[in-house]
C-alpha cells in the first residue's frame, strides 16, 4: 500500500537520515525508483511532476504505482511534485497520490500562505501530507537562473510560513538548483541549520542531481530528510540510450527500455545517502 511521504520522511529523521525521492513519469521510471529501493533495502517516494502530464495521467500513474507497490518490500510514498495549481492538486489526490507538493515560492508570501492553507484542506480532506516550499529555485527542467543569495529561503519568514499553512516538509533554496550545475554546487549548510532550527519539521533538498554525497550527507546532518532526484537520472538514461544505439544495428525498443531502465537504476541507487 502507498504510504504518506511524511511518514516515510519521519522514519528516516528517527535514524538521522533522508529518502529519496526520484521523479517519475513512465513504467520504466517507477520501475528503476523501485528496484533501487530494493537493492538499497530502503524506503522511496516516487515523484510525478505536475509538469509532466503529457508523459502520464495521474490515473494511469496512480494505477501503476498501487500495482507495483503491492509486492515491494519497502514503503513507497507517490508524491506530487511542483504542483502550482489547487484544481490538479486535488485530481492526484482523489485518484491516489498520498504525497502533495503545493509550490507556491514564486508568488509573494502571503498568497503563497493562502494557497499552501488551501492545499492542507485538501491533503488532510484525502490523508496526504503537504509540502510547502519558500524561497527562490529556478524552473524544473534545469531552465532558469539559478538562485542567488537573495532569494535563499528566509529563516523568519520560513518559521512563519510553517506556523501558518502546517506543512509536513519544507523546500528550500540554499544554494540547490535543478538542473545540472555549473561548477561545483555550494550548499550553505549555516542556512539550513538555521532554518532547521527554527522551523522543526523536516526539509527537502530539491535539485540533487550532481551534488557530491559528502555534501549531501552534510545536509542532511543540518535536517535535509527528503532529496529530489532528476537531472542525472534522466540524463543517464539518454546518454546509455545513444550508447545501446551505437552498439548494435536493429537495436529492439523492448531491449532498449531494459538496458535504459538499468541504468536508471544504478544511478539513483547512489542517492540513498
Ligand atoms: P534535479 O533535476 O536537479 O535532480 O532536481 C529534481 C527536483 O528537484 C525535482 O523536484
Amino acid at each position: 500500500m502507498l504510504e504518506r511521504g511524511d511518514q516515510l520522511v519521519r522514519s528516516a529523521a528517527k535514524i538521522g537520515s533522508c529518502v529519496p525521492a526520484f521523479t517519475i513519469y513512465n513504467l520504466e521510471t517507477m520501475q528503476a525508483a523501485l528496484e533501487a529501493s530494493r537493492l538499497a533495502g530502503r524506503d522511496v517516494i516516487l515523484a510525478f511532476g505536475a509538469g509532466y502530464l503529457e508523459n502520464a495521467d495521474f490515473d494511469v500513474i496512480a494505477r501503476m504505482a498501487d500495482s507495483l507497490v503491492r509486492k515491494h518490500p519497502y514503503r513507497v510514498a507517490l508524491h506530487l511534485d511542483h504542483c502550482r495549481s489547487l484544481k490538479l492538486l486535488k485530481e492526484a489526490a482523489r485518484v491516489g497520490f498520498t504525497s502533495l507538493m503545493y509550490d507556491g515560492s514564486g508568488d509573494d508570501f502571503a498568497l503563497n500562505v493562502q494557497e499552501t492553507r488551501e492545499a492542507r484542506i485538501i491533503a488532510d480532506q484525502y490523508n496526504c501530507s503537504l509540502e510547502g516550499e519558500l524561497g527562490g529555485l529556478n524552473n524544473e527542467d534545469g531552465t532558469g537562473d539559478a538562485p542567488t543569495i537573495a532569494l535563499y529561503t528566509d529563516p523568519v519568514l520560513a518559521h512563519r510560513y510553517v506556523q501558518e499553512t502546517n506543512v509536513d516538509i519544507l523546500a528550500v533554496s540554499v544554494g540547490n538548483a535543478h538542473g545540472e550545475y555549473k561548477g561545483a554546487p555550494h550548499i550553505s549548510l549555516d542556512r539550513l541549520r538555521e532554518l532547521r532550527d527554527r522551523t522543526s519539521i523536516p526539509l527537502a533538498l530539491h535539485g540533487s542531481s550532481g551534488i557530491p554525497s559528502a555534501t549531501l550527507t552534510e545536509a542532511v546532518a543540518c535536517g535535509i530528510r527528503k532529496i529530489n532526484v532528476n537531472t542525472e537520472v534522466a540524463l543517464a538514461a539518454t546518454a546509455h540510450a545513444r550508447h545501446m544505439l551505437a552498439e548494435k544495428d536493429k537495436l529492439r525498443m523492448e531491449a532498449l527500455c531494459k538496458g535504459i531502465r538499468a541504468e536508471m537504476a544504478r544511478i539513483m541507487g547512489t542517492y540513498f545517502i
